[in-house]
């Protein structure tokens, strides 16, 4: 197999890296990670796997034979996935409905995995303040919205990294995938809070990543920028736009490639590309209008085409 070219973010600097393939690392870091499974009380948890990138992970795992726990707002929605997963794979799906915008969510989750080995930890759930981009102030109920992406997208990653992380670096092992977003390599006009909350996962990501390595313990920021999912306006799948699946299974592959990676060679193109375009010409104000612009025609002809529901502006990922 072609041994994938991947960036490996450092800080501000980036290199290239070759991945091992497919099957190597899944008999590397993924196996270590089976491994749990001969203990009946391993699981996996997945954040915000009702649907999106997210089940896609909760479907990886248990595809490579991990029982898995599945959190998200919508009890019918986690009750489907988990049929689908047990029927597909025969493992094990254990549903939490939790909601994340919520104060002291945390202890109730903690009583309900306290007897659980956990091996790997995905921190998916993510939300993004507006459909369509805006700046800061024309966010619409600016002070709720900070609230909820602060709770939603920075407190819940630190939060569940400190529920998993005492019984991981009891037993030597374990994995924690922190979803951030391509957008957060630079300061990113229009979805300024959206984009500083997810430099907080991959900040916090690198610092412990750095703090629990000589444990055994792999923590890494995952990066992408689309995947097609309702955040994303269930957008066509192209080159760049990856759907749910191809994005997780190519997620995978880069388990052992540093501290961020973007998860596929495409979004690391990407990434790349948007790290030599000089600020001030991404930061140009005609540049932030066209984006706004763009994207409005982007969701109104999809809107058009599938019937979509995310209309409204509480919409949420
Ligand atoms: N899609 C992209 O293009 C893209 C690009 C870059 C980064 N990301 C990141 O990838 C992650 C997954 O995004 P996605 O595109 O897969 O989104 P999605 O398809 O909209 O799924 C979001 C998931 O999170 C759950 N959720 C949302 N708010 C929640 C809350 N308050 N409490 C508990 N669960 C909640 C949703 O279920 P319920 O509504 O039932 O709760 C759903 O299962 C996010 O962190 C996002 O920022 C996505």
């Amino acid at each position: 197999m072609i041994p994938l070219i991947g960036l490996k973010g450092k800080g501000e600097h980036y290199s290239l890296f070759s991945v091992n393939s497919k099957k190597e690392q899944e008999n590397t870091v993924l196996q270590q990670q089976i491994d749990l499974t001969a203990h009946l009380s391993a699981m996996h948890v997945v954040t915000g796997a009702s649907e999106g990138i997210g089940r896609a992970y909760a479907f990886a795992l248990a595809e490579r034979g991990m029982n898995i726990v599945i959190m998200s707002r919508t009890k019918e929605r986690l009750d489907t996935v988990a049929k689908e997963i047990g029927d597909s794979t025969g493992r094990t799906v254990k549903v939490i409905t939790t909601d994340f915008l919520k104060e002291n969510v945390f202890s109730k989750i903690e009583d309900q995995l306290k007897d659980m080995n956990i091996g790997v930890l995905v921190n998916n759930v993510g939300m993004l303040p507006d459909v369509i981009p805006c700046k800061y102030l024309d966010s619409k109920e600016l002070d709720k919205t900070v609230t909820e992406v602060i709770n939603c997208n920075v407190k819940t990653m630190a939060k569940m990294c400190r529920l998993v992380l005492p019984g991981m670096e009891k037993r030597g092992k374990g994995l924690i995938v922190n979803i951030s977003s391509g957008i957060a390599s630079i300061p990113f006009p229009m979805y300024s809070l959206y984009a500083a909350s997810k430099v907080f996962v991959e900040r916090l990501s690198q610092g412990l990543q750095s703090e629990y390595k000589e444990k055994g313990i792999i923590i890494q920021a995952v990066a992408p920028f689309g995947v097609s999912t309702r955040m994303a306006a269930y957008q066509e799948t192209n080159m760049v736009t990856l759907s749910p699946q191809d994005f997780v299974e190519s997620s995978l592959h880069y388990v052992r490639a540093g501290d961020k990676t973007y998860g596929s060679v495409c979004h690391s193109i990407l990434g790349w590309i948007l790290l030599c375009i000089p600020l001030h010409l991404l930061h140009a104000e005609f540049l932030q209008r066209s984006l706004q612009s763009y994207v409005k025609s982007k969701i109104y002809r999809q809107e058009k085409r599938s019937n979509a529901i995310y209309k409204n502006k509480s919409w949420r990922v």
